[in-house]
């Protein structure tokens, strides 16, 4: 008798579409480059606004608060699940690394930011600054890491969705709940991890 074909399926997959049964179509790739795309937008708006003398302090405060919330989580999640797995993956230890310093000194500006209020000297250069960091950031890893990472053997279905799964643990310890991801159940919140609340 032939073998059946369905034999084939493969653990990982399973276990990743379990895991990732909402965001089952999105893979690593494309998971992080919405990232970079939705922040790279509000920098844009941030600009906008100072170019046209924009002074509304509270709609740059929301700007700036919702960038740093976003980029401390994908910076979380690509060094905790990303980069390990992109290290195995791909011979360009240096990119990698170069990455990692990148991320430090956007943190340091992220958590400068958080101290100060709109209308403070620095805020605007501090913020401006960051999405200088940004846009590198992202031109480094959509033109170099990503298209290496794409042609290695990573599954990235599977790694996509334990990236949405960690990003929204972490949205969860921010207090974060996007418009689309529905994060109310109160009770399923009880299980989260508390003892990783080192974002800052
Ligand atoms: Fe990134």
């Amino acid at each position: 008798m032939p073998r059946n074909a369905t034999s084939k399926t493969s653990s990982k997959s399973t276990k990743a579409a379990a895991r990732g049964a909402k965001a089952s179509a999105t893979d690593a790739i494309k998971l992080l480059t919405e990232d970079h795309k939705k922040v790279s937008a509000l920098f844009d708006e941030f600009e906008k606004m100072k170019k046209k003398g924009d002074d509304d302090e509270e709609a740059k405060q929301l700007i700036v608060e919702t960038v740093c919330a976003e980029l401390t989580i994908h910076a979380q999640i690509e060094e905790e699940i990303f980069y390990p797995a992109a290290r195995d993956a791909i011979d360009d230890m240096d990119l990698l690394d170069e990455a990692e310093v990148e991320h430090a000194s956007a943190k340091q500006l992220i958590s400068e930011l958080s101290a100060m209020q709109p209308g403070d000297e620095l805020y605007d250069a501090k913020f401006t600054v960051l999405g200088e960091y940004v846009k590198h950031h992202v031109e480094e890893e959509e033109k170099e890491m990503f298209p290496k990472v794409k042609k290695s053997d990573l599954d990235l279905e599977e790694l996509g969705a334990e990236l949405e799964q960690r990003k929204m643990e972490l949205r969860e310890e921010l207090g974060l709940v996007s418009d689309d991801d529905e994060l109310e159940d109160e009770e399923g919140s009880a299980t989260k991890s508390t003892s990783r609340k080192n974002v800052h």
